[in-house]
């Protein structure tokens, strides 16, 4: 049962608010709200001027970024200027600007029609604007630029690209019983805690097993066994903090927070000799990853800085805000849609012979639903950038408007896949909208950085940890119900998505 104090708008199934074919009016109020059909073919749309403007120089990037983080928030700083022009396309700076980013200005994309021309790599370069437009510093990472940073047309991408597609292939055997084992014993470590203080918070517990089932699912080496002890995930907060604190906010006050993090990077050495014995850790565990490495043309200290980053930024830095927020909302969704899910688990798994394999998880389709479903409503990664490598027109929904070569795209993804031109009630979390015919709607769902119904390749840009992220994100899921009929939580906010406390835990009954 969801805490009390959530505010939530009821949950609802998709049979009695979703209808395919019904138009569906914006959901960014004062935004142009003619119903138009859920087709994304276009009509020939008028050519309109990009509204909106970048300020002074220096002032205007500092207006906006007080806007951003402090005097409206994120969302209201994208929604009220969208109103304000009445477009879902308008130009706006972006933190964190000067000095730290010489160029904050961008065209903001805000709906499904014109987000997707992130992905189309004829028309944007994807250089260096992996974190935006900024870049951290290169010693944070060997001094190497990491394959997260590099364009598809660089030929390191596609051996880097490749290296990280050998590491996932080469653990696939390991990740359903590892998980298993490591989730275990953080549902012990749940119960004893609970037992004890009548409630539980859930993000520093999730942390230490995410990074231990990465070491053993990855590498075979479990790093609490090894120097690193439990050790791992404070450092990495410590190194993400570094690379992200120009586009983070700690929740201090403005004026404390803005010139400490957003006027110059944090100077790189105060996280030197941890990430040192980071990467020792990553090296002496993946002697065959390095080996590979070699294979593909990579020395083996770029291979080993790259799947440090991999590990411990993309996988690591994903999960440790994704787990909490899929809790989150199944958790808001209450005691009904968890007996649902508890029972089609069970069911599912029963009907296995009582084991747990990637067949057996393909027969939970509401269980899928709800990992897309989070995916979709509070995509992990929401700042997506990409700079017009050819002047062309972008359409949104309503108009068309004319990107200059050189201009920098921005697409802010939680209001993309949101938009209710696509999904019927898109402001709320609907269980079961990828049940059956609702499949056909994966195509908008987008976190990896390109539709769901498309693969990661050497020539995208598409996230390789794609089919990973969905398979532990439905082993949460399984092992959680499998365990327990119902949960409760209460949600607070952290520097990196939301920090969860369990309230009430129900072990399985039937
Ligand atoms: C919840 C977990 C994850 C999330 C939310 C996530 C999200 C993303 C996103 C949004 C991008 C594109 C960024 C951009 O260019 O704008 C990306 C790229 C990337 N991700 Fe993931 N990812 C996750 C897990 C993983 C895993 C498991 C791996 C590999 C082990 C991985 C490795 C990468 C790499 C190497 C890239 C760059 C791809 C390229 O250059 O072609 N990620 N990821």
């Amino acid at each position: 049962m969801a805490s009390a104090s959530l505010s939530v708008s009821p949950l609802r199934y998709s049979n009695k608010t979703y209808s395919k074919n019904r138009p569906i009016q914006s959901s960014l109020s004062g935004v142009p709200s003619i119903p138009v059909p859920t087709t994304t073919k276009s009509v020939s749309l008028p050519i309109r001027k990009i509204p909106g403007d970048y300020g002074l120089p220096i002032v205007g990037p500092y207006k906006d970024r007080l806007d951003y983080f402090y005097f409206q928030g994120r969302d209201v700083y994208f929604k009220s200027r969208a109103e304000k022009y009445n477009s879902t396309v308008f130009r706006a700076n972006m933190p964190p600007g000067p000095p730290i980013a010489s160029n904050p200005n961008v065209i903001v994309l805000l709906d499904a029609k014109s987000f997707p021309v992130l992905f189309d790599l004829s028309k944007v370069e994807k250089k260096d604007l992996f974190t935006g437009t900024y870049t951290p510093s290169l010693d944070l990472t060997g001094g190497y630029r990491v394959l997260s940073y590099l364009d598809p047309s660089e030929p390191n991408h596609a051996k880097l690209k490749n290296l990280i597609f050998f590491l996932l292939k080469s653990s696939r055997d390991r990740l359903i019983p590892e998980f298993h084992n490591i989730f275990l014993g953080l549902f012990e470590k749940l119960e004893s805690e609970f037992s004890s203080n009548g409630k539980v918070a859930y993000n520093d517990l999730n942390d230490q097993a995410c990074f231990n089932f990465l070491g053993k699912a990855f590498y075979g080496t479990n790093p609490a066994d090894t120097k690193l002890g439990e050790d791992g995930p404070s450092i990495i907060q410590k190194w993400l903090l570094l690379q992200l604190s120009p586009i983070l906010s700690l929740g201090l006050p403005w004026a404390v927070e803005d010139p400490l993090l957003h006027t110059s990077r944090l100077p790189s050495i105060i996280v030197r000799s941890d990430y040192q014995k980071l990467y020792n850790f990553f090296y002496e565990s993946s002697g065959p990853i390095l080996d590979e490495g070699e294979k593909l043309g990579v020395k083996r200290d770029e291979s080993c800085h790259n799947i440090l980053f991999s590990t411990c930024f993309n996988t690591f830095g994903g999960m440790k805000i994704f787990f909490p927020n899929l809790l989150k909302w199944v958790g808001r969704g209450g005691a009904l849609l968890q007996r649902k899910l508890a029972e089609e688990i069970r069911s599912a798994i029963k009907s296995n012979g009582g084991k747990v394999s990637m067949s057996a998880i393909e027969n939970m389709p509401l269980m899928k639903s709800c990992v897309y479903e989070t995916l979709r409503i509070e995509p992990p990664v929401p700042l997506q950038y990409g700079k017009a490598k050819q002047d062309f027109v972008l359409e949104s929904h309503d108009a068309a408007f004319e990107v200059k070569k050189g201009e920098m795209l921005f697409g802010f993804q939680p209001f993309a896949t949101k938009d209710s031109r696509i999904f019927g009630n898109g402001e709320e979390f609907v269980p079961d909208r990828f049940v059956g015919e609702g499949e056909e709607l994966l195509k908008y769902v987008v976190w990896s950085n390109g539709p769901e119904t498309e693969n990661p390749t050497v020539g995208n840009k598409q996230c390789p940890g794609k089919d990973f992220v969905v398979l532990v994100s439905r082993l949460l899921l399984v092992e959680f119900f499998l365990r327990y009929d119902s949960f409760a939580i209460e949600v607070g906010t952290s520097a990196l998505g939301s920090a969860i406390t369990l309230t009430s835990l129900k072990r399985a009954t039937f």
